[in-house]
């Protein structure tokens, strides 16, 4: 019966419009392929310039894809993104706040800079919350829309990042479910994706640049592998956004207030006490 169900399933997307920050490389710049894979039209908003453009001419450019400048940090910039998509696309049915940074490392809170501290917020939480304000004000009219945030492991359990870093994904977390409280009776979901660890530029941002190597990577690599529950799987950015695509999809029509965790395991299981390993 390979029908209707198999031509829905390959493309999941079609005639959406959505707004991905952070687009322009990592984890957002799978969710962008993966949405336009699927049918949608897809505004990339990052600050990287020439790898957005990139991102957008490898995937056939106008008229289905465009990059806009963004800090998502500014809360006029966010604003102009959503606005810009509105006006080249006719509308914004999927929003994503992908764009995040973990900050520099900090094993002693007492050395911990404010400014430090607070540049993780701006972008991680107000980004997060400018992001859902804004198209929050594009599809309360329209009575229906999805926005999807990058939340993370460090977003429900202590110990795996920098303060700044576990702070902010704990209130990107608790943004989904309140924000998904009052926009629920607007016919809008709100939710996010919580990654373990995938190898992108992030994950290695805490090394000064030089040592920012292939071996750095296939260290990182082996570690995370080497801790993780699951294995012999490894995360990739394609798999969240396969997750950040089922529920941008009608497929998860009745999903809101949700985190759905792409961690195989981690955050659920302990394995110090040896009980199974
Ligand atoms: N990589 C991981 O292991 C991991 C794990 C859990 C959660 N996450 C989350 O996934 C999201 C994407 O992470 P990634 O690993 O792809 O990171 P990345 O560093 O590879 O990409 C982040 C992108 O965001 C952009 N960006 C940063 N600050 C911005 C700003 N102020 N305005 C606009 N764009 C900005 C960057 O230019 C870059 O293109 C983040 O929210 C991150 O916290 C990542």
């Amino acid at each position: 019966m390979a029908t209707i169900d198999s031509t829905l399933s390959s493309q999941r997307l079609i005639g959406k419009v959505a707004l991905v920050t952070g687009g322009a490389t990592g984890i957002g710049e799978s969710i962008a392929r993966v949405f336009h894979k699927h049918g949608a039209k897809v505004c990339i908003a990052d600050l990287q310039g020439n790898l957005g453009q990139n991102v957008c001419e490898s995937l056939g450019g106008d008229p289905n894809t465009c990059y806009f400048h963004c800090d998502v940090a500014i809360e006029d910039e966010v604003q102009s993104a959503i606005d810009f998509t509105v006006h080249k696309f006719g509308t914004l049915d999927i929003m994503v706040n992908n764009a995040g940074l973990t900050g520099p490392p900090c094993p002693d809170i007492r050395n911990l800079d404010l400014s430090d501290f607070e540049k993780v917020f701006d972008v991680n939480v107000k980004g997060t919350f400018l992001g859902m304000k804004h198209a929050a004000r594009i599809m309360i009219p329209l009575r229906k829309g999805s926005i999807i945030s990058l939340c993370s492991v460090a977003g429900t359990i202590g110990g795996l990042g920098p303060h700044a870093y576990t702070g902010s994904k704990h209130a990107v977390l608790g943004l989904t479910r309140n924000v998904a409280a009052e926009l629920g009776k607007h016919g809008i979901r709100v939710n996010c994706v919580s990654p373990y660890a995938v190898p992108t530029g992030l994950a290695l941002a805490h090394l000064p640049e030089e040592e920012r190597t292939e071996d750095a990577m296939i260290g990182f690599r082996g570690f995370v592998g080497r801790i993780a529950n699951l294995q012999g799987v490894e995360l990739t950015a394609d798999d969240v956004a396969n997750a950040v695509l089922f529920l941008a999809s009608e497929e998860a029509r009745y999903i809101s207030g949700a985190d759905i965790v792409v961690d195989g395991g981690f955050t659920v299981a302990n394995h110090l006490f040896r009980a199974f390993r």
